[in-house]
């Protein structure tokens, strides 16, 4: 039995086959409305959504199962004081899968620890989203029709949007691919991404702040929301709010064969005036996100089936004698939590949380 917590944890062969399921389901949705049949997906959002829990739901849904859970933290027992172990062992109690959105960092993950059915992490703070890097990468493949050989532009909130963060960690891992990293100094990559990625791999990358000089070379452009509710000081919000505004006059700029994603929801960032557009791909991005959770739903309910047992942890490199820093990770809140560091480099002595991913 497996969870999702990062995207990292599915080979490129299992996304390509979650692409291929997604596919298929598409084509041929008859084959797929009882695959879930008296089963039950538990949606436990500690965070505001629209599109990632009602996606998961209709999903669900269209697979004949069917779905329990809540959409706030104060309507649970996260309100009494209940730890995110907790909850999540008693839930397995009525669900056979979880999907869990919240604000603090790695919560999905002890959550999956704590589990006996699998966890697909729905978001967790400024962190990490692999389902919606699923949406995103069933999204260039339809519209650019390869996910390899592209270059990508990110522009926006770089360093709290997490949907960022598990879409370079994707994409990174197919051939050809350059990035395009655009935003203001404030809101550049942060170090989990900058240093696993960029420097460990090797992957070309570019660091821009003006949006309209990056435009003539993309085949991807990725916006995205400067995240209000992740800053600790509301006026740095208001100065950077609105840093980029895509408008008509800048798809000028564009080629003509590129597509314009963003997770949504918007604020400024997009305008309106841009929907028009056949390269605006945000809404059909939306539509590909259910076609690709119910994908991964079937796929982490027959491996759990086959496997009922919990992968075990890897303890290679595992230290117990550091205190993760980071205000927004689970282990600052969660009861009896061990905190715990992976070495990921041996020679320049880095060790990272194993919840949030932040260096010790
Ligand atoms: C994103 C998220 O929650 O991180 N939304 C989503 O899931 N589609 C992006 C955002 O909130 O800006």
């Amino acid at each position: 039995m497996r969870s999702l917590n990062s995207i990292l944890e599915l080979s490129v062969v299992e996304l390509d086959g979650l692409i291929a399921t997604a596919r298929d389901i598409i084509a041929h949705p008859e084959n797929y409305w009882d695959k879930c049949a008296h089963r039950k997906l538990a949606t436990l959002f500690f965070e505001p959504s629209t599109r990632t829990r009602l996606s998961f739901e209709a999903a669900m849904l269209e697979l004949g199962g069917s779905v329990i859970g809540f959409s706030e933290a104060s309507s649970s027992s996260a309100a009494k004081g209940e730890s995110v172990a907790d909850t999540a062992r008693m839930v397995s109690c009525y669900a056979d899968i979880i999907a869990m959105r919240h604000p603090r960092e790695g919560a999905p993950y002890v959550a999956s620890r704590a589990a006996t059915v699998p966890v697909i992490n729905a978001g967790d703070g400024g962190h990490n989203h692999p389902t919606q890097t699923l949406a995103d990468l069933l999204t260039i493949s339809r519209e650019m029709g390869r996910l390899d050989n592209l270059t990508i532009g990110l522009c926006g909130d770089l360093k709290y949007g997490r949907t960022v963060h598990s879409l370079i960690e994707a994409m990174s891992r197919y051939k050809g691919i350059r990035f395009v990293l655009i935003s203001p100094q404030e809101l550049r990559i942060p170090g989990f991404i900058r240093y696993n990625v960029f420097e460990n791999q090797g992957i070309p990358y570019t660091e821009v702040s003006s949006l309209e000089e990056a435009m003539p070379e993309l085949d991807v452009l990725y916006m995205t929301r400067i995240q209000r509710e992740r800053f600790d000081d509301p006026w740095e919000y208001e100065r950077l709010k609105d840093s980029y505004v895509l408008d008509t006059e800048k798809m000028k700029l564009a080629k003509e064969k590129m597509c314009v994603l963003h997770p949504l929801p918007r604020v400024n960032e997009i305008s309106v005036g841009v929907d028009n557009d056949p390269r605006a791909a945000y809404f059909r991005q939306a539509l590909n996100g259910k076609y690709m959770r119910m994908a991964l739903i079937l796929m982490l309910l027959e491996e759990a089936r086959q496997d009922p047992e919990k992968e075990a942890i890897d303890t290679e490199g595992l230290e117990y004698d550091r205190v993760c820093r980071n205000p927004k990770c689970i282990s600052q809140v969660e009861q009896e939590l061990p905190q715990l560091f992976r070495c990921t480099d041996r020679a320049a002595d880095i060790h990272r949380c194993i919840y949030c991913e932040q260096r010790a």
